[in-house]
């Protein structure tokens, strides 16, 4: 794909995630080697000391406990150095209070992406929005260090990060249970069992036989419970 002379690099779901070294505000990583064996969800956001990405780093953090229990570790990145990164976290721990957040302490890596290198190999630099910022992207990328889920928004638009963890948990119960997850799934509403195989298998489903609801021969969920799904994914 050709914009503004440029050949740009845009990542896929099922591809392995793009493999870089960097410095952050937890040291230097090695991605997405280091990270294997655990989801990772790398994000950017487009400037240090904005607000919308304030309200999206206070949110975060907040949220960093819940993200490991499941298996998952934050990376952030923008295309600001790191001096700067530190200032501003340090800024909202120590002055910003929001939403009944306060002293919120960002204890996830921020990388520093002067170059845009990174930002560049994973689509980040959206030319249409901005040349010199990223927007707002978001990577999933499972324990294999393959892109699972990519979601972009624009400058203007803030997270919903009870969404990204919505999808990770249904991401990992899809893998679990070898299931599929229907629109607004949460854990514990029913789920989606793959198409039937046969004409056989899916008379008994359409019959009631199998212990599952039809609405038609393409279309079975079942039963889950929350606790089940929650105690194979959730680490004690
Ligand atoms: C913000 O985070 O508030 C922001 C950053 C870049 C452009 C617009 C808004």
């Amino acid at each position: 794909m050709e914009q503004n002379n440029q050949a740009v690099a845009m990542p896929r779901i099922g591809e392995p995630a793009p493999a870089f070294k960097a410095v952050t505000t937890q040291g230097e990583i090695n991605f997405p080697e280091q990270y294997k064996g655990s989801w990772v969800i790398l994000f950017s956001h487009p400037a240090d000391f904005t607000p919308v990405c304030t309200s999206e780093f206070m949110t975060f953090a907040t949220m960093e406990d819940k993200f490991a229990q499941a298996n998952c570790k934050l990376v952030g990145l923008s295309v600001d150095g790191l001096y700067s990164h530190i200032a501003w976290l340090r800024t909202i721990k120590e002055k910003i209070e929001y939403k009944g957040m306060k002293n919120v302490e960002v204890k996830f890596p921020l990388i520093e992406d002067i170059t845009m290198d990174v930002a560049k190999a994973y689509g980040m630099i959206q030319p249409g929005e901005s040349n010199t910022k990223a927007v707002r992207a978001v990577f999933f990328i499972d324990p294999k260090g393959i892109i699972r889920a990519i979601i972009y928004y624009p400058l203007s638009l803030g997270r919903n990060f009870d969404e990204l963890y919505r999808a990770l948990i249904a991401m990992q119960a899809a893998d679990e249970f070898s299931i599929a997850t229907p629109a607004d799934w949460q854990p514990g509403d029913e789920v989606i069992v793959p198409t039937a195989g046969s004409c056989g298998v899916a008379k008994d489903r359409m019959d009631g036989k199998a212990d599952m609801h039809c609405y038609d021969w393409f279309f079975c969920t079942k039963k889950l419970d929350k606790d089940t799904v929650l105690k194979k994914i959730l680490k004690k």
